[in-house]
């Protein structure tokens, strides 16, 4: 499906500016943070991003923390949003938090598919793809994770394990709801580990991941933003925001400081 059949209408020129790329930098908290270490972290965000140019900053956080996250950033330049979203509406889920309730909260994002959900909860492909299309439908912009073990990496199978994961979300939502989604590509051994991908590594899954998806849908495969995520610091993220694919990144241990991580969005929005 195109673009224009996902819109519904022949596109006019000046709707080329929805396929033009924005860059995105997106917090992951991950299980950290306190009301009170909270307060300054977000309060400190809040102040550096009045002079953001060029780049989203968004922050995931916990779940508890969203109210917090609201009355905080409300009418700030930053945006916020969950880190996992439960596949199914309300009912008898003991647990499982709802699109509709992270709509509540003022979320504009919601991280599905991250590898610790997928290898420490057990969720697989098909239940990523359910998440994906939940938030989907709920007018959430999900940011969709994929990415390969070391041990996939060195058997040569990156590409056929990022593919596997991106086909089971096209599968389940066809191509034209990345339209309204980000992809983060996270190797997996680059989380948390402090080995970040040489740029021109990432450059090149990200890449495979625009053309695996301009294999459906080329107008789609332009606008998609791709994010890379994995040890990204104020230290090494000007030079992945170069590479042509990366539109942003996925920060988890670096956006729990404030003066790093609103370095990166910086690096982010000069890189465009
Ligand atoms: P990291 O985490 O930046 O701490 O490596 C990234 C992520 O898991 O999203």
């Amino acid at each position: 499906m195109t673009l224009t059949a996902y819109t519904g209408k022949i596109l006019p020129i000046w709707a080329a500016e929805l396929v033009m790329r924005g860059r995105l930098v997106a917090g992951n908290w991950k299980s950290n943070g306190d009301l009170a270490s909270n307060q300054r972290l977000l309060e400190d965000v809040r102040a550096a991003a009045r002079d953001l140019r060029g780049v989203e900053c968004a922050v995931c956080v916990p779940y508890p923390y969203l109210f917090q996250s609201q009355q905080i950033l409300a009418g700030a330049a930053v945006v916020w949003g969950g880190q996992d979203v439960s596949q199914f509406g309300s009912g008898a889920f003991t647990g499982a938090v709802t699109a509709a309730m992270l709509l509540e909260f003022g979320c504009r994002y919601v991280i599905v598919g991250h590898s610790e959900r997928r290898s420490i909860f057990g969720e697989s492909d098909a239940v990523v793809a359910a998440k994906f299309d939940v938030a989907i439908k709920a007018g959430l912009t999900p940011i969709l994770c994929v990415g390969e073990t070391l041990r996939e990496r060195e058997e040569g199978v990156t590409e056929t394990v990022v593919g596997r994961q991106l086909d089971a979300v096209i599968g389940k939502t066809g191509v034209a709801a990345l339209v309204k989604a980000v992809i983060a590509y996270e190797p997996v051994w680059a989380i948390g580990t402090g080995r970040t991908a040489m740029p021109e590594q990432a450059q090149a899954v990200h890449a495979y991941v625009r053309s695996a998806v301009a294999a459906h849908d080329a107008v789609v495969a332009d606008g998609l933003r791709i994010l890379y995520g994995g040890s990204v610091k104020a230290a090494n993220a000007a030079q992945l925001f170069t590479m042509r694919d990366i539109d942003g990144g996925l920060i988890g241990g670096a956006s729990l400081v404030a003066d790093e991580f609103m370095a990166i969005c910086r690096a982010a929005g000069r890189g465009q």
